[in-house]
């Protein structure tokens, strides 16, 4: 027995010096095979316990398994030794931490809500509150209650999606006109940004999901001349003071006297071409931009939100956002606010 604890002191000191000084994957599996392997040094002494007295036998084989357990823990420590080496000799090689790190992309505000928000800018300034309102709304408010009957013809205008009950997803901002009117007694003065839909098959110049900008204004007084005042210096604060706006005679049931707004085209300057004998494409040569409708609140609207309309009068107006974003960043295809794209919204920025 003590020749045997001599052997296995020795042998144990012979492997961790050999484990010590391994250096690959390889190597360290050569020195397993070589000590615990079934032909290794371990195993051959196993064999010679055999001839020990019996009453040592159990012993020797636990002194035997004792150091083999010592030496699989240190088979584990260099293997782990050899891979956090490798790691290290991996990100040495391949990481340079003084590189710029790849942007993490900023995102932006969308044109379209930045347009919304100059608008509501500018007429916040002036006094007026931003109102919201519904994007699913009982016909009343859309139609009825804008002077637009069951039987009127002008309903078909809108080419409504109708939901169940008579709600329609409003195809315009002029709803809130309405709830506005109805829930405060005149003067008001509002502006109202959101969502409104239409069926219309999407091309470069419509959307079936769009935004429409509202304006109302009603107090005593109120004239013509304060609804071309008003859009003329949003043009000019919008797209520059070189700006002009061209009123022409429409009809809403809503309004009355009642017009369609166009302001210079801000691609060719309102000349309608670009260069000599090449037309806009922007304007389509009139070097006018439509922006949408504007007139003076019919007395049958402010009757029905019981204003008198002896008494007071208002203007209302009501332009397409995207229709903005088209003049404002000359964009050729009004989908493209609605692609996210980011490389299209990132040049916008
Ligand atoms: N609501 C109208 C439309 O969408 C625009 C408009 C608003 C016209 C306010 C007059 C007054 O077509």
């Amino acid at each position: 027995m003590a020749g045997l604890t001599e052997s296995l002191g020795r042998l144990q000191e012979r492997f961790a010096a050999a484990a010590a000084a391994v250096t690959g994957e390889r190597e360290l599996e050569a020195l397993r095979v070589h000590y615990l392997g079934r032909n290794g040094e371990v195993t051959q002494l196993r064999r010679t316990i055999g001839t020990l007295p019996p009453d040592e036998r159990r012993e020797a084989g636990k002194a035997i398994n004792d150091v083999v357990a010592d030496m699989e823990a240190l088979l584990e420590d260099a293997a782990g030794a050899l891979r956090s080496r490798a790691l290290e000799t991996e990100l040495a090689q391949s990481i340079d931490v003084t590189f710029p790190a790849p942007s993490c992309g900023l995102g932006s505000i969308h044109p379209v809500r930045r347009i919304i928000e100059r608008t509501c800018d500018y007429f916040t300034r002036h006094g007026f509150a931003v109102v919201l309102g519904p994007e699913a709304e009982p016909e009343y408010y859309n139609f009825d209650a804008l002077n637009i009957p069951d039987d009127h013809p002008a309903r078909e205008n809108f080419d409504s999606f109708w939901l169940n009950g008579g709600i329609v997803l409003r195809p315009h901002t002029s709803p809130i006109q309405v709830r506005t009117m109805q829930r405060y007694p005149p003067p008001v003065a509002i502006v109202a940004p959101g969502k409104c839909y239409r069926r219309d098959a999407t091309d470069a110049r419509h959307l079936y999901a769009f935004h429409q900008i509202e304006g109302l204004l009603v107090a005593e007084g109120i004239h013509f001349g304060h609804l071309k005042g008003t859009l003329e210096h949003l043009c000019r604060e919008i797209f520059g003071p070189q700006q002009s706006v061209r009123f022409r005679p429409s009809y809403f049931p809503f309004t009355e006297p009642s017009a369609e707004v166009d302001t210079t085209c801000p691609k060719c300057g309102g000349t309608g071409h670009v260069a000599e004998n090449a037309r806009c494409a922007m304007c389509g040569g009139s070097g006018w931009i439509e922006l949408g409708g504007a007139g003076m609140v019919h007395p049958n609207v402010l009757l029905e939100v019981k204003y008198d309309p002896d008494k007071y009068s208002g203007w209302a107006f009501g332009f397409g956002v995207e229709r903005l974003g088209l003049a404002l960043y000359e964009v050729d295809d009004i989908r493209r606010f609605v692609n996210s794209d980011p490389d299209f919204l990132a040049q916008l920025r």
